[in-house]
């Protein structure tokens, strides 16, 4: 039971219009930036890869990728925040990789805040590498941050 309540089971749907309201209060609440209401709209409009995490009929996560050309780009991968660290972003990440594969993507790119070590820490933990640096890349309460830029072969 306890096991059960660590890692509840993940249930993925793809996103819909209708769940932006929804998923704007996993975002607003998940990060100090969040992407506005349009992004997610903008998102959805040009087909991106645009997911859901569905806990009791309600949303409790989502993440965002695109796949062209063989390169899968991840653009956002979040958790409300009572639901972290119980093994479900590793999950997350874990299905939007498979579906990335089954869509015949042969890298995975994303980009993280250099001050976001959770987040940097799953994703080396899954084998990512880092390539590169984005100087400046996020806003930041101290003018800009940068982002580290990571890869995964699949
Ligand atoms: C980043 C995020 C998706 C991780 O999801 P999560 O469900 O909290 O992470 P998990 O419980 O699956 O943890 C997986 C691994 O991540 C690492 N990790 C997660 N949070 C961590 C933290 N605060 N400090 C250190 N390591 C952490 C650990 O390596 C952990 O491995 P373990 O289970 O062996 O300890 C989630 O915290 C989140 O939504 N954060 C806000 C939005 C965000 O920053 N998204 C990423 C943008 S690039």
């Amino acid at each position: 039971m306890s096991a059960l309540l660590k890692a509840p089971l993940l249930l993925l749907r793809p996103m819909r219009k209708s769940d932006v309201d929804g998923v704007m209060e996993v975002e607003s609440s998940a990060y100090a930036y969040p992407w506005t209401t349009g992004i997610f709209h903008d998102c959805l409009r040009v087909g991106y890869g645009c997911w859901v995490c569905i806990l009791d009929e309600r949303i409790i996560g989502h993440g965002v990728m695109s796949v062209v050309a063989g390169e899968c780009h991840i653009l956002n991968v979040c958790l409300h925040p009572d639901w972290q660290h119980r093994g479900l972003g590793r999950k997350l990440v874990d299905r939007l990789l498979d579906i990335a594969r089954q869509r015949h993507a042969d890298t995975a790119f994303l980009e993280v805040r250099e001050s976001n070590l959770g987040a940097l820490a799953l994703y080396r933990s899954m084998g990512f590498n880092e390539i590169g640096t984005r100087r400046g890349y996020y806003p930041a309460d101290s003018g800009r941050e940068n982002a580290q830029v990571l890869a995964l072969n699949l």
